[in-house]
C-alpha cells in the first residue's frame, strides 16, 4: 500500500504545532499500525529529520501506552483494539491517515504525539488502591466468598488500561469512564468496601483538580473504550459517590 500521512509536529509543550505530509511506500497490510510508524521513522531518519515522538510500550493492548488519533478516531477506525493492535489491513492503498495526539487539556503534549497522561496515575493515588494489613496476619482473599456476578463485573472494570482514549474522545474531555471503572473494580468487592466513602470522595476531588470536564451522557467514550468499560460503571460511580456524599 501507497499512503499518505499527516502526522502532528510539536518539538514541546510550549511550542505551537503543526501538520507535516509524508508520503510512505509498500505498506504491508499485515504490519501494525506502530509498525508502520517504526518505518515511516526509519524513513525520517534516513533523510535527517527528527522521528516522531509516540508512546508505546508493550504492543499487545496491555499497557495503555499507545495514545494516537486516527482519522478522527482514538485507536484509530476499529472497535476493542488499542492502536497497537490495530493492523493495516484496516486501511485502503492511496489513502491519506491523519495521526494526531489525544487531545485535551489535562494531557499536555510532550512531543508529536507523545502526551502526558500523569493526571491519570494523581487520581489513582487518590484513591484506587484497598489498604492491606502487611503484619503477617493478613487474610487469604480467597477466604471471603464473592458473588460470581460481582466478580465478573469487578473484573470487567479492572480490565481497564488507563489509556486515555476516553478523554479524548469526549468532547467535555471528561475522565469519568476511567475513574468510574477504577471505583468500580473496588466498590463490587467487599475488600473495597471498607475505603468505599473515602475512595470515591477523594478520587472525585483529584479528577476535578486535574481539569477532566463534566459528564453530559454522550457516550462516546463507551464506543471508543479498547476494553469496552461500560457507562454503567459511571452510573455506580455516580451512586457510590451520592452514598459518600451523605454520610459526610
Ligand atoms: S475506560 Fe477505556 S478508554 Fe478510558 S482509560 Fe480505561 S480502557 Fe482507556
Ligand atoms: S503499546 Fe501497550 S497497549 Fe498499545
Amino acid at each position: 500500500m501507497n499512503l499518505t500521512l499527516k502526522v502532528w509536529r510539536q518539538p514541546n509543550t510550549d511550542s505551537q504545532g503543526n501538520f507535516e505530509t509524508y508520503q510512505l511506500a509498500d505498506v504491508s497490510p499485515d504490519m501494525s499500525f506502530l509498525e508502520m510508524m517504526d518505518v515511516l521513522n526509519e524513513q525520517l531518519m534516513s533523510q535527517g529529520i527528527d522521528p516522531i515522538a509516540f508512546d508505546h510500550d508493550c504492543r499487545e493492548g496491555i499497557c495503555g501506552m499507545c495514545s494516537m488519533f486516527i482519522n478522527g478516531e482514538a485507536h484509530g477506525p476499529d472497535r476493542l483494539v488499542t492502536t497497537c493492535q490495530l493492523h493495516m489491513r484496516k486501511f485502503k492503498d492511496g489513502d491519506t491517515i491523519t495521526i494526531e495526539p489525544f487531545r485535551a487539556n489535562a494531557f499536555p503534549v510532550i512531543k508529536d504525539l507523545a502526551v502526558d497522561r500523569s493526571a491519570f496515575d494523581r487520581v489513582q493515588q487518590a484513591g484506587g488502591f484497598v489498604s492491606v494489613n502487611t503484619s503477617g496476619n493478613t487474610q487469604d482473599a480467597n477466604a471471603i466468598p464473592i458473588e460470581k456476578k460481582d466478580a465478573d463485573r469487578a473484573f470487567d472494570a479492572a480490565t481497564c488500561i488507563g489509556c486515555g482514549a476516553c478523554v479524548a474522545t469526549c468532547k467535555n474531555a471528561s475522565a469519568m469512564l476511567f475513574v468510574s471503572a477504577k471505583v468500580s473494580q473496588y466498590a463490587l468487592l467487599p475488600q473495597g468496601k471498607v475505603e468505599a466513602t473515602d475512595r470515591v470522595l477523594n478520587m472525585v476531588k483529584q479528577m476535578d483538580e486535574e481539569g477532566f470536564g463534566n459528564c453530559t451522557n454522550t457516550g462516546a467514550c463507551e464506543v471508543e473504550c479498547p476494553k469496552g468499560i461500560s457507562l454503567e460503571n459511571i452510573a455506580r460511580m455516580n451512586r457510590e459517590y451520592l452514598a459518600a456524599s451523605l454520610k459526610g
